[in-house]
């Protein structure tokens, strides 16, 4: 890509100098910045006292609201802060007051765990899930979604991108269908947060979860929830704590009046301090050119796996982004990703309990998943498609 500095992301990226790393979609290499605030903090709560250090820095505490929201495009007091993507889903999904007979509608590609979480809230309350069919490009089918509405469909729940593959599900052609129907619309954009530009206002999602570690190359255990404050009178979060609420009479207690009633008040400041720059960083990088050179660079390296005789790309959509799966016959991705390890090549294996309805469909049990981020390179991809031909020459099939 010209013009990208691509010395200055690897410089800035200590663990280029150790691995050839396609595993983003799982976490990726944090920037040099993002390490050094993360450990300055550490060891400032370490000299001064935890609680101490939080005072310190309650400014760059605070900041981070203020990045969150301009990376997404909303307020920051629709931000609220949360370990991981999971407990930040969760947070929203089980806050809303599902009552028997209530419709929830959601895609082929859903993330396993919130999937279990429907057929809880189904067995719990008598609520249906359903999933909405894929159009001819393997992505959510808006017409068909928009002919399973009726008074009773209470939720739209999408994931983005799967963990299992580079589809990217049109989510604003979904959040017009939602908006259109007045029905609450609920995004899982953990892979795609920090991968490419994400505006909920030209979405139109009323709840958005993100985690930290995967292409927002923030810490392990760091997370993010988007609640639009035109909705947020109607949850009341499943876990509330003296921080999300004010214990404000003996019975009786008041819930804070914006996204933070979803937070807790005991949290991994280093944590936030080291997401906090990770947006930043990002933000400098700019969302429009991250996702150009991901999308460039998984390209390419679909392009140069689909010749190997025995090689099959299984990514779907007309929009694919950096996570490439595939599969070699006669061998198994498990067996691949560690022959792979061997040459410090880092990749992981996509299995179907993480996508089942849309795996099962395709008859898929596991793949390869190597996953491409903008501080990757084209040597980078040479070296890997040298890799799996040398896998698949020895594979027998
Ligand atoms: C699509 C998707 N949603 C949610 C999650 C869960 O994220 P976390 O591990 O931060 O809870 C993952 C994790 O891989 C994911 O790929």
């Amino acid at each position: 890509m010209p013009g990208f500095d691509i010395e200055r992301a690897r410089r800035e990226t200590p663990g280029t100098a150790h691995v050839l790393h396609f595993n983003n979609a799982g976490s990726s290499l944090v920037s040099q910045p993002v390490l050094d605030a993360t450990i300055a903090y550490l060891q400032l709560e370490a000299q001064i006292g935890g609680y101490e250090a939080g005072d310190q820095q309650a400014d760059s505490i605070e900041h981070a609201y203020a990045a969150a929201a301009s990376l997404l495009h909303c307020e920051r007091d629709e931000i609220a802060f949360i370990e991981n993507a999971t407990r930040a889903w969760d947070m929203a999904f089980y806050s809303i007051p599902f009552k028997a007979g209530d419709r929830i509608l959601t895609s082929m590609a859903e993330y396993a765990s919130n999937y279990i979480a429907y057929l809880q809230i189904a067995r719990k309350t008598g609520v249906s899930v359903e999933a909405v069919p894929d159009d001819a490009y393997g992505q959510l089918d808006v017409a068909a979604l928009r002919n399973m509405l009726d008074e009773h469909v209470r939720l739209i729940a999408v994931t983005h991108m799967p963990s299992t593959g580079g589809l990217v599900n049109p989510i604003e052609a979904i959040g017009k269908v939602a908006k259109e129907a007045g029905i609450l619309y609920l995004i899982d954009a953990c892979q795609t947060i920090g991968q490419m530009p994400i505006d909920v206002q030209k979405i139109g999602c009323d709840l958005l979860s993100a985690t930290g570690r995967k292409y927002l190359r923030a810490p392990r255990g760091t997370g993010f929830l988007y609640v639009r404050r035109e909705v947020l009178e109607q949850l009341e979060p499943p876990f509330l704590d003296l921080h999300a609420a004010t214990w404000t009479a003996r019975d009786s207690y008041e819930m804070l009046a914006d996204a933070r009633r979803f937070e807790t008040w005991e949290t991994n400041y280093a944590g936030r301090i080291g997401l906090a720059t990770a947006i930043d960083y990002a933000m400098e990088w700019g969302l429009d050119t991250i996702w150009r050179r991901v999308k460039e660079l998984a390209y390419r390296l679909r392009a140069q796996l689909t010749p190997i005789p025995g090689v099959i790309v299984h990514d779907r959509g007309i929009t694919q982004g950096g996570i490439v799966t595939f599969t070699i016959e006669g061998i198994n991705p498990t067996e691949i990703k560690r022959q792979l390890a061997e040459q410090h090549i880092n990749v992981s294996v996509a299995i179907r309990s993480s996508t089942r309805l849309d795996m099962e469909k395709r008859n898929l049990t596991e793949m390869v998943r190597a996953s491409v981020h903008y501080y990757n390179t084209n040597e980078e991809i040479a070296r890997f498609v040298e890799a799996i031909e040398k896998i698949a020459d020895k594979a027998v099939f």
